[in-house]
């Protein structure tokens, strides 16, 4: 069985906004992961507006012709934006003021009322319903509990354990081992319950591929790692593009 890729393209924004400029175009972006094979593109509407801004997402809405993956969290606000937007899935994670990135799954035993409450209304709105989630299977019993239709398993603790040189040690290693074990059982767990699996976070060129054997996961969501080559290996390009205009101006 295969899996889909969709391309979180937060950080195309994250450019954008540091300068308030229309470059570089999220839709371009979009359009130009679709074009090399992404199945979907995922954003996340974050509370503080940092990269993606609600425009953004229904210009997305409209241009996006594979799949789209909204990252919200579960407040009222996010849920009525949602609702009228209509992306192809809403995933729902946590979100503390300040952090750098999404921290972990969404706790959804300590939440419960209020996630039920917001996949309620997404649902009765017609959207799918994904849940980012730790793997761990407390977490996955309450996701189908509240009617979520997918688990994303969190995959941060995972590629932490694979990082530079903890790897190479023994100890670094087992723990890799262990989350990746981990991530197994909580994937067949979650396609017992009959819910959609997929994965995200921290997966890079190097970690992604002892992930994408595990049969039950279905949907990757990468961002960071994608968005990083793209720029290292745009760059000359870009300088040689730039340098030529210089050069043909002064000839
Ligand atoms: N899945 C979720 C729920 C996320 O919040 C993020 C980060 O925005 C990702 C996947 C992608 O993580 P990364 O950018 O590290 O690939």
């Amino acid at each position: 069985m295969t899996a889909r890729l969709n391309v979180n393209i937060d950080h195309v924004a994250t450019v954008r906004q540091a300068r308030r400029a229309p470059e570089p175009s999220l839709a371009a972006a979009a359009l130009l992961c679709e074009d090399a094979g992404a199945d979907g593109i995922t954003i996340h509407l974050r509370g503080d507006r940092r990269h993606i801004q609600d425009e953004d997402l229904y210009t997305l809405r409209r241009v996006v012709t594979t799949y789209l993956n909204v990252e919200m969290a579960a407040t009222d606000e996010m849920v009525g934006i949602a609702v009228d937007a209509r992306p192809d899935a809403v995933s729902l994670v946590p979100e503390t003021p300040g952090e750098i990135t999404t921290e972990g799954g969404l706790d959804t035993v300590s939440n419960f009322d209020t996630v039920r409450g917001a996949v309620d209304r997404l649902r009765e709105g017609g959207l799918f319903v994904s849940l980012f989630i730790d793997p761990d299977p407390r977490q996955i019993e309450a996701a189908q509990r509240v009617g979520a239709q997918q688990v994303e398993l969190c995959t941060a603790a995972y590629a932490e354990s694979t990082l530079g040189a903890r790897a190479v040690h023994s100890e670094g290693r087992l723990r890799a081992v262990a989350e990746l074990q981990r991530l197994r059982e909580a994937a067949a767990l979650a396609a017992q319950y009959g819910l959609h699996v997929a994965a995200g976070h921290g997966l890079t060129y190097r970690n992604v591929t002892e992930v994408a054997a595990i049969p039950e996961i279905t949907e990757f969501n990468i961002g960071h790692n994608v968005v990083s080559r793209a720029v290292l290996y745009g760059l000359a390009d870009a300088v040689r593009e730039m340098r030529a205009r210089i050069r043909e101006a002064k000839s």
